[in-house]
């Protein structure tokens, strides 16, 4: 009987934003989360096409949502509709995370946290040094962000299948955050190997490797790593990626997607609810899921 009197006219609701909404990790993150902090909250899947977004945002309000993830389509579409966009969000042109403050919609951009969380551990290793980041799409511009801003790399290539989207995002960072040692390539592995071996850090944003297609990127990214590496996956399930086994077995130090698709969700969960997420426990949790 205490679970059905769980929710009530205290439970705060959180919520994300997609079409279509896909199975996401997301929910079971925060309502892990809230139920071990202890907090009155909730976070529910919300299926919202384009032509509805404008007026999901106007419920958002008038139910007095607490806040919204977002995802595809509308991460970009919906600065349109915001006053509030937080610095990084706006150089990224993605939002990922709304927070109601007495109706008013604030956006954020909280993979840029994800990222920098990451690679934390390599910071003084990561400053001036040449980095390759592998997809020139949302993902791709977090990193770039994270890169420029917090690591102060020296150098960094973007290596796209369609070279035009990475010469675009090339052009616009080096305008918008005045970097100019940015350098795009198309993916085609065997003009990259000294690219990728003269790079400390490199980066896969895309979605090659992702279960199911477990092959994808170790085939298609050349297999030159070496011990003196960091390689980072944004994919996250597989947890260990068939990059990142290559990359361990060169001797490379990895980070995985998770831990960034948690720190995101962290910064996330702070800006709604103003309290740490317990990480560890969550990491714990999905790391079981994902294994189950
Ligand atoms: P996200 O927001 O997750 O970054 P996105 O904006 O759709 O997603 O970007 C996906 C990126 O992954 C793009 O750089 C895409 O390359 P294209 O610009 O050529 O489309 C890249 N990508 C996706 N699937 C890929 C594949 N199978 N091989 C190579 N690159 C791929």
């Amino acid at each position: 009987m205490q679970s059905l009197n769980k929710f009530n006219h205290n439970t705060k609701i959180i919520g994300v934003i997609g079409h279509p909404i896909k199975h996401s990790f997301s929910p079971l993150i925060h309502n892990l989360s809230f139920e071990l902090s202890g907090l009155n909250y909730i976070y529910l899947p919300f299926d919202v096409p384009s032509t509805n977004l404008k007026d999901a945002l106007k419920g958002m309000i008038a139910l007095g949502i607490k806040g919204f993830n977002v995802t595809i389509p509308h991460k970009e579409k919906i600065l349109s509709y915001l006053k509030e966009v937080s610095e990084e969000a706006n150089i990224i042109g993605a939002v990922n995370t709304i927070v109601n403050e007495d109706g008013t919609l604030h956006g954020y951009n909280t993979d840029v946290n994800g990222v920098v969380e990451s690679l934390l551990p390599f910071k003084d290793e990561l400053a001036n040094c040449e980095a390759t980041v592998i997809g020139a799409g949302g993902a791709s511009r977090s990193v770039i962000y994270a890169l420029i801003r917090t690591f102060k790399v020296g150098k960094i290539n973007i290596v796209n299948r369609t070279e035009q989207t990475a010469e675009t995002l090339k052009e616009y960072f080096k305008t918008k955050m005045i970097f100019e040692h940015i350098k795009s390539f198309p993916l085609v592995p065997p003009d990259l190997v000294n690219v990728f071996s003269q790079s400390k850090l490199i980066v896969n944003t895309t979605s090659m490797g992702m279960s199911p297609e477990i092959d994808d990127a170790a085939t298609t990214i050349p297999e030159s790593f070496n011990k003196d590496q960091i390689v980072f996956d944004v994919v996250y399930n597989p947890i260990k990626t068939k990059l990142l086994a290559l990359a361990e077995t060169r001797g490379a130090r990895t980070v995985s997607g998770l831990k960034m698709l948690i720190e995101q969700g962290a910064k996330s969960y702070e800006l709604w609810t103003g309290e740490k997420m317990p990480v560890e426990k969550v990491y714990k949790a999905v790391v079981s899921y994902l294994n189950s």
